[in-house]
């Protein structure tokens, strides 16, 4: 017998960031070191919504367990990512049989655009339906971290707060709002579409070196708690300032850690400064940087266009992404093969 299941999962961006994993924990968990937060994103440009299609089926006809990723088998590293998160499930349902995994991605994959956590959700969400597991979205959550922290947060739409937890069962995200329910646009400033050169893996494992990372994951924690209520207050100016400032602290980490992580080009930093530029000419908007060389900006949605605009004007920028808060990632009837 062989069943299917497809399901789409948006990536998201994080507004208080996981950067390291707690040390108290075994590391395949991804029990990160701080409560993070984050928007789950949809994108408005061409068609490029930001998301992950994933299909899987389970078969005892299949010989082996196989991944496919936009056309490339996956091998390695990336298989055993999958199998983190397929493994412990098929063992939760009591079953044997192999699978097959086909899935894509809409947008460039690893290029600070988040794939992972969208991969991994839609993941996870794919094969908790196929193997008939009753499962909340806060239980799929915790199958999803597995694969990558930040797809814990991938599994819910709108506006994210996943809890750090203490073990696999206490670490999971739960949605703060809906995607309709706080005003807030971003803009993609697109100025490497590459791989990145360092995967975030590496630094989560260094992240402890850096001589500010206590300073960080404490700030973060606070930082956390305030942003939710900024978030449920509407209080766009305050979400956007406390984005910006958790961005720099993470990246003070990255820069001092050993071996320090540089994941700024020179367009990120000339980005960076024309904020202030945009900011004092009225157009407010506040930055984000993952781990890569793209900007976030955020902004009212009124004035989603003009930055766009102005961000298109900027050297370096090849090109701009519209974002909107995304609604919860699900399953679907269409599948990949
Ligand atoms: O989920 P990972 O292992 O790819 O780590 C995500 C790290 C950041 O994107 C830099 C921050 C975050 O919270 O999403």
């Amino acid at each position: 017998m062989t069943v299917k299941t497809s399901a789409i999962a948006h990536s998201n961006i994080a507004l208080i960031k996981y950067w390291g994993r707690s040390r108290d924990h075994d590391p395949n968990l991804n029990i990160p070191s701080n409560d993070s937060v984050s928007m789950t994103k949809y994108g408005l440009t061409d068609d490029i919504h930001l998301q992950t299609h994933t299909t899987i089926a389970f078969s005892d006809n299949y010989q082996e367990d196989t991944a496919n990723l936009d056309g490339a088998v996956l091998t390695g590293r990336n298989m055993d990512r999958i199998l983190r998160v397929v493994d412990p499930l098929r063992k939760h349902a009591g079953v044997d049989a192999k699978f097959k995994m086909m899935s894509s991605n809409d947008f460039p994959t690893q290029a600070g655009l988040a794939s992972s956590s969208s991969g991994f959700a839609a993941l996870a969400i794919a094969t908790v339906h196929a193997l008939g597991i009753d499962f909340t979205k806060e239980d799929i959550s915790k199958y999803a971290r597995l694969g990558s922290g930040s797809a814990a947060r991938s599994i819910h739409g709108g506006f994210v707060y996943w809890n750090k937890g203490s073990s696999h069962e206490t670490s999971f995200a739960q949605q703060i709002c809906g995607p309709d329910e706080f005003d807030i646009n971003a803009v993609i400033a697109i100025v490497h579409e590459g791989t990145k050169e360092v995967t975030s893996d590496v630094g989560h494992k260094s992240a402890h070196t850096s001589p500010f990372d206590g300073v960080r994951i404490r700030k973060s924690q606070e930082q956390a708690k305030e942003i939710r209520k900024a978030i449920l207050d509407h209080d766009f100016a305050k979400v956007g300032k406390i984005a910006e400032e958790n961005c720099k602290y993470m990246h003070a980490v990255m820069m001092t850690s050993t071996p320090p992580l540089f994941y700024w080009s020179p367009e990120t930093l000339r980005l960076i400064r024309s904020t202030q530029e945009m900011r004092r000419e009225g157009l407010e908007c506040y930055f984000t940087i993952d781990a890569g060389p793209n900007v976030h900006y955020f902004c009212r949605p009124e004035d989603t266009l003009e930055l766009q605009k102005t961000l298109e004007k900027i050297e370096g920028v090849r090109k701009t992404i519209l974002v909107k808060p995304a609604n919860d990632s699900q399953v679907i009837k269409k599948h990949l093969f």
